[in-house]
């Protein structure tokens, strides 16, 4: 469980720009985001992305965001953990809308499908790509909670091959079976993945509470973020979701240490 003395104690020492932190940082915000279990069941990511939005920047793990901001066609950078980390050559990438936390529906709004990427300079490219569903940035319903905005890259082997309905460019956004289309193309490990929250408006549901990960907190929220997996998520029902999209983020996903602190002291101690 979380320890507000631990994260205090660890805060400092951890701070890292090493890859391997890193790593550990985001997965410890796809926990606390529920991320894990709601979208992935596990989540093992061989590299660390770097999504930059124009106008914006390179964007930390669950910042949020306003739809404009996302709007742009972001790039990403792929920093393998290591140099024995064998990525590949082609790649599949995809943005779905997990929705708030604690939705965990099946199918999710797809807003990015791009089969073939190359990297380039360590930058996927889509010059031979296959964009399958254009980039198209985030639109969460009015008054619900933060949704949860995931951009996943995935290693694309031989033997991939585009299930039926998603075998032709310019399908625009939908809704999707994520885990079978995963399945179905036969895609290879996932290479990592990164998120961002967006809301519109002022939410009128209130989700499940979640900690917040500040990105200065992040490898300290690692080494105590993991055991909190086992918590369960009261899985939202599959009910009405509107626009079909996952979404995730909770009012407590603010952003400021301060918070996250607050909070995990108030329910731990
Ligand atoms: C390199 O990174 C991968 C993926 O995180 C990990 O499984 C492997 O143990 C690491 N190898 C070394 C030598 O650190
Ligand atoms: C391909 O990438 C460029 C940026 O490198 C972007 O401007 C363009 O919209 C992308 N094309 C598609 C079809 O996504």
């Amino acid at each position: 469980m979380f320890a507000l003395a631990a994260l205090s104690l660890t805060v400092l020492p951890f701070v890292s720009a090493d890859t391997a932190l890193d790593l550990a940082g985001i997965k410890a915000h796809f926990t606390q985001s529920k991320i894990v279990p709601d979208l992935f069941e596990s989540f093992n990511p061989e590299a660390v992305l770097t999504v930059n939005f124009p106008g914006v920047g390179d964007i930390t793990p669950g910042q949020t965001l306003t739809q404009a901001e996302a709007g742009g066609y972001p790039s990403i950078k792929v920093t393998a953990a290591n140099s024995s980390v064998d990525l590949g050559s082609t790649f599949t990438v995809a943005m779905v809308d997990a929705s708030y936390v604690g939705q965990d529906d099946d199918d999710v709004t797809r807003h990015w499908l791009m089969n073939g990427c190359t990297l380039s300079d360590g930058t996927i490219s889509n010059s031979s790509a296959t964009s399958i569903t254009e980039y198209g940035g985030p639109a969460p319903p009015e008054g619900e909670p933060a949704h949860r905005y995931v951009i996943a890259v995935y290693q694309q082997p031989d033997s991939f091959s585009a299930p039926e309905g998603f075998n032709q460019a310019n399908m625009g956004i939908s809704t999707f079976d994520f885990e079978d289309y995963l399945t179905n193309s036969k895609l290879g490990a996932l290479v990592g993945a990164t998120y961002m929250t967006v809301q519109t408006g002022e939410a009128t549901t209130s989700v499940e509470a979640t900690s917040s990960v500040d990105s200065q907190t992040l490898s300290a929220a690692s080494q105590t973020g993991s055991s909190s997996s086992g918590a369960s998520a009261t899985t939202g029902a599959s009910g009405s979701s509107s626009s079909g999209a996952p979404d995730g983020a909770s009012a407590l996903t603010a952003s400021s240490a301060a918070v996250a602190l607050g909070f995990l002291g108030f329910l731990f101690a």
